[in-house]
């Protein structure tokens, strides 16, 4: 069953400000390791941490107020083939459905969250 949905955009100029301004510790509060592990400085980069930035608010909107999760509980992760999916630190009871786009300007993620059966 579908228990909720949530959208979220980022904006890769303000990731780029934040990430200069606060460096590593800005990058450790809000990722983990796991998350950072494709993602190269290069001309993507911004759009890609925006993006999983937008894709971490778009699940905590998906899931309401009735897990209490903090960004770095959420993890997102991408298959082979590039489609990212999303898993958690804590004992959640859903699948999250998940779809990110990103581009020069803003970052855009959609979740949305199944009860597991
Ligand atoms: C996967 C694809 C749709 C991505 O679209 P895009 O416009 O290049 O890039 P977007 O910014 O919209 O999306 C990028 C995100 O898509 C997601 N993505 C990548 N591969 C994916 C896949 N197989 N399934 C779902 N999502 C995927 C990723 O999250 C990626 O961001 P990330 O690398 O930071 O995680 C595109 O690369 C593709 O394969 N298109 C098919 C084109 C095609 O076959 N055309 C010919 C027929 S018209």
């Amino acid at each position: 069953m579908i228990t909720g949905v949530g959208v979220d955009m980022v904006k890769i100029a303000k990731m780029e400000k934040s990430i200069k301004r606060f460096g590593q510790d800005f990058i450790d509060r809000v990722f983990n390791e796991e998350e950072l592990k494709n993602i190269f400085p290069g001309k993507v980069y911004y759009q890609r941490l925006a993006a999983r930035f937008a894709a971490k608010e778009a699940v905590i909107k998906a899931i309401s107020k009735k897990f209490p999760l903090s960004l770095k509980d959420i993890l997102i992760l991408n298959k082979e083939n590039g489609a990212p999916f999303c898993i958690f630190k804590k004992d959640v009871d859903l699948n999250i459905f998940l779809s990110i786009t990103h581009i020069e300007d803003y970052a855009v993620a959609c979740a949305v969250a199944e009860k597991k059966s």
